[in-house]
């Protein structure tokens, strides 16, 4: 509830402050992983584009452009080569589109736009990319061993939280491992539990992606009444196939 409130009392004061021309920092937009971003800018509105100059920028990196009419890309870093798409004349706004989201692009982006006046807009840019449905690995010997949950190619890192019959454990997890794939600059997260489960408890494990306020569950129902009800079925067989044989 307090969320959106703020964001509308921010773009409130952005629109006040862009009418004194004053540059305004947003709240961050958040891009997925490998997809593609609106990173929003509202040019002053009618605008023509054959008088505007448009630049968005980080510092002095060149992200894309539009100069008088016409896209600009001769200074364009090669970072963003065929990853920008500007509206200018189809949607009248300065916004852009970037695409092939990657950790690298967690910037913040200055948009310079206007004729003859020069505006300036920041836009902050966050990524983010969902983790894999838990694996919940049980111990060998159950119900006491080394419980495992494991999520992987997320980001940011996840925390990984447990629960007893939807309560908090009462003893801690070992130390939460998080590894960075360094090719997809996404991490794998495992929490390891030593525990000794009882048959009627449920064993839940939630991994917490913040970011994109994504929960994701692992649920364990009566761990050691799982197999069993298989192995009383296999072993008679197995029994009788061995008295036919002899
Ligand atoms: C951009 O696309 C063109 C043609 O589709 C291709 O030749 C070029 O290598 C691409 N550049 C980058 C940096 O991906
Ligand atoms: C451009 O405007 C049309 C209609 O208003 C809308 O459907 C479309 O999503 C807009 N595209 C962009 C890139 O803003
Ligand atoms: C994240 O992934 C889960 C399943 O793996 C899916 O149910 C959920 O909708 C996804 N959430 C987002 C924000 O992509
Ligand atoms: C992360 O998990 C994926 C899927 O199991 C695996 O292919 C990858 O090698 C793991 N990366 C690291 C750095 O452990
Ligand atoms: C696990 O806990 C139960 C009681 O909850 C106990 O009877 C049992 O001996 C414990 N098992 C081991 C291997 O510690
Ligand atoms: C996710 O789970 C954690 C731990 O149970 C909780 O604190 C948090 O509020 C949950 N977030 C969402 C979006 O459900």
């Amino acid at each position: 509830m307090n969320k959106p409130r703020a964001r509308n009392l921010l773009s409130a004061f952005c629109l006040l402050a862009s009418l004194f021309t004053v540059a305004c920092v947003n709240s961050p937009i958040i891009g997925i992983i490998g997809e593609a971003v609106m990173l929003p800018c509202p040019c002053m509105s009618p605008i023509n584009p054959d008088l505007l100059y448009l630049y968005w920028q980080i510092q002095e990196t060149v992200v894309d452009a539009f100069i008088k009419g016409e896209a600009s890309r001769s200074h364009q870093d090669k970072m963003y080569h065929n990853r920008t798409k500007l509206f200018v004349r189809e949607n009248s706004t300065c916004s852009l589109l970037l695409s092939q989201l990657s950790v690298k692009d967690e910037k913040t982006y200055e948009c310079l736009h206007g004729s003859p006046d020069i505006k300036k807009n920041y836009v902050s840019l966050l990524v983010a990319a969902n983790y894999t449905s838990p694996v919940l690995q049980v111990p060998s010997e159950q119900p006491r061993g080394r419980y495992t949950c494991t999520a992987t190619g997320g980001f940011p890192e996840a925390t990984i939280h447990w629960l007893l019959d939807n309560q908090p454990l009462l003893w801690d997890p070992e130390p939460q491992q998080s590894v960075l794939d360094e090719s997809t600059g996404r991490y794998n997260v495992t929490s390891t539990l030593a525990a000794n489960i009882s048959q009627d408890s449920t064993l839940t494990c939630i991994v917490e992606n913040k970011r994109l306020h994504v929960n994701l569950s692992q649920t364990l129902n009566s761990p050691s009444t799982q197999d069993t009800p298989q192995n009383h079925i296999v072993i008679p067989v197995v029994v009788v196939l061995l008295l036919f044989i002899s």
